[in-house]
């Protein structure tokens, strides 16, 4: 993303920092669209374009609107959603079904049934329950869906542990376990009402190495020849997930998708040209390589309290409700005061949140000029997990989404007003 200085004032994509939060109010998330275009653009040119029969689809849990969406239809990405919302955000925003995949280890009956009724191109069956569900939802509507397994790798990535998701131990994925495993191929293979098209697995996000992903992708090449042995039937699909890595801290290593995806390729082609089959068609789900750099939020700084000889507070307008990440997960951003680029950054300071919780620390310890109420912090590479994971925790608005361009700035999301907040309350009528 294009981060100027004019006299000192911060500009992104050619747009003022202070218009932006007089127009739309702070916190306010901005959003990059030659940012994320250029990291769509990327997976082209790195896997896309450089590999037949591929596909990245999008991972909007990471960021998931309506513009966005469109976004990512426009740059001829496919969707992957995992919940009946996203879904229908999709669909609002009128995304080809049949590029849309769905994941998640409990999707829901009613989840589903609009899949299957929306006629989208994938489901990721996860669970051992999900199989006969979906085929019970295809016959009561006469309709075959294409269908991957995602499986349980048992790996472990280097990560934090609430976003590791291939360990052995996981709510995600089917065991690799054969006499659970291969009952279920063998069911799905066999079934009138879907198409059983290979595997999956997802072994973790913000991930710097590939060496999970490789893990992984050996064992489900090793099924892969396994079900061959079996049943005389090929893999035509294989998934691996998202979890490739964004640079939150200057400095912080950040590897090109190729980096990934030139060895996964030639391992899948290796394996099945070993096993005398055509190659599989090979999909990713990038969803934080996309759009965590292209994302930043504004906030305008309210209280500061210097406690001397301890540490200096700046509370902003926003906190935990706008940015969960460092309160669950200890993650580190880069901060900037937007309202005075051009001065040193003298003084070490704890910018904080709003929130009641002692945990509201959006950034411990970051270097900034002396900045006093009325100034605008930027906080950098917000974009993925940010808007996506806010709360109306003490009742604060969740604030807008807007995209910016060539100094235009368009609206991904209206903030919330106190009406909106309590548009779906009632009082019981008891306590009127
Ligand atoms: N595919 C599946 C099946 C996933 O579970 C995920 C992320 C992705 C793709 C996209 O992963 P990415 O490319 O964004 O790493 N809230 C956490 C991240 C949770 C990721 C969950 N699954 C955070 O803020 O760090």
């Amino acid at each position: 993303m294009e981060i100027t200085s004019r006299e000192g004032r911060m500009f992104i994509e050619g747009c003022g920092a202070e218009d932006l939060a007089r127009a739309y109010g702070t916190p306010l998330y901005v959003y990059s669209e030659p940012d994320i275009v250029d990291k769509c653009r990327g997976i082209r040119r790195e896997f896309l374009d450089k590999y037949e029969d591929t596909r990245a689809a999008y991972a909007a849990k990471a960021f998931c609107t309506m513009g966005m969406v469109k976004l990512v239809e426009r740059e001829g990405l496919c969707l992957d959603v995992v919940s009946g919302g996203e879904l229908y955000t999709a669909l609002q925003a009128g995304f080809p079904p049949e590029r849309i995949e769905f994941n998640g280890n409990n999707k829901l009956p009613a989840e589903l049934e609009m899949a299957v009724e929306a006629g989208i191109g994938r489901i990721i069956v996860d669970g051992l329950q999900e199989l006969s569900l979906l085929e019970g939802i295809c016959a009561a509507r006469g309709r075959k869906m294409k269908v991957l397994f995602r499986v349980t790798p048992a790996v472990d990535s280097h990560t934090h542990a609430y976003i590791s998701t291939g360990k052995k131990d996981s709510k995600f994925g089917i065991p690799m376990d054969p006499e659970i495993l291969w009952p279920l191929v063998e069911r799905a293979l066999s079934s009138q009402w879907v198409d059983f098209l290979g595997f999956h697995f997802h072994v973790g996000s913000q991930l710097h190495e590939n060496g999970s992903h490789l893990a992984a992708l050996e064992t489900v090449l090793d099924l892969s020849g396994e079900m061959w042995r079996r049943w005389k039937r090929p893999v035509r699909e294989l998934n691996i997930g998202g979890g490739f890595s964004a640079r939150y801290l200057p400095g912080e290593p950040r590897q090109p998708w190729s980096y990934f995806l030139d060895p996964v390729m030639e391992r899948v082609e290796a394996r099945f040209s070993a096993l005398g089959l055509p190659r599989p068609a090979v999909v990713i789900e990038p969803g934080r390589s996309i759009v965590a750099e292209a994302g930043l939020t504004l906030y305008t700084v309210g209280s500061v309290k210097d406690i001397p000889g301890v540490r200096k507070y700046v509370s902003v307008d926003g906190g935990m409700t706008d940015n969960i990440r460092p309160a669950l997960y200890q993650a580190a951003y880069t901060v900037a005061a937007a309202t005075r680029m051009d001065e040193a950054a003298r003084e070490t300071v704890t910018v904080c949140g709003k929130c009641c919780e002692s945990g509201d620390i959006l950034a411990r310890d970051v270097s900034l000029p002396p900045v006093e109420a009325g100034d605008l912090l930027a906080v950098y590479t917000t974009g993925a997990y940010g808007y996506s994971m806010a709360s109306n925790y003490n009742s604060n608005p969740i604030p807008a989404a807007v995209l910016v361009k060539e100094g235009r700035a368009e609206v991904l999301v209206r903030r919330q007003s106190y009406a909106d907040m309590t548009a779906l309350q009632e009082i019981p009528p008891s306590l009127r």
